[in-house]
């Protein structure tokens, strides 16, 4: 299996609580590293192009209105399998739906306010991580 980097956000239900630490240590207590990490108010431009994929979805207006509701954490984490293994650490993204023990089951308040996003895809991983950050300020 290779090494692999995966974008990572706490959302704003997560900062709120001041969950930022309970979850960061779900992610290193699994063999995530946290190589990259910034807190950061993002507004209605900057949500709506990150999740411009969901653009013609009818919860698009109401995720953009979220995610600028208050501060994320951005990441970017790395190790074997980066991707596949943060989703299996985020669970479902319905919380009902999520195993015991992942960070949405414990955490997330509902579909939206699920405390976690994680990239889908390494192809996906690497549009998001350059989203946020530049090179050099990512840290292996
Ligand atoms: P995320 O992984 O950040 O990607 C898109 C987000 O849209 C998703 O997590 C959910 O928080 C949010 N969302 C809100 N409603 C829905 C829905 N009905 N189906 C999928 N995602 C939804």
């Amino acid at each position: 299996m290779a090494v692999e980097r995966t974008l990572s956000i706490l959302k704003p239900d997560a900062t709120r609580r001041n969950l930022t630490g309970k979850i960061n240590a779900k992610f290193e207590e699994a063999g995530l590293r946290i190589v990259a990490q910034k807190r950061l108010h993002l507004s209605e431009a900057q949500a709506g192009a990150f999740y411009a994929v969901h653009k013609e979805r009818p919860f698009y207006k109401d995720l953009v209105a979220f995610m600028t509701s208050g501060p994320v954490v951005a990441q970017v984490l790395e190790g074997e399998n980066a991707v596949a293994k943060n989703r299996e650490i985020m669970g479902a993204t319905n919380p009902a739906n999520a195993a015991p023990g992942t960070i949405r089951k414990e955490f997330a308040e509902s579909i939206e306010a699920n405390s976690v996003h994680g990239s889908d895809s390494a192809e996906n991983a690497a549009t998001e991580v350059a989203f946020f950050f530049s090179g050099i300020e990512i840290v292996g």
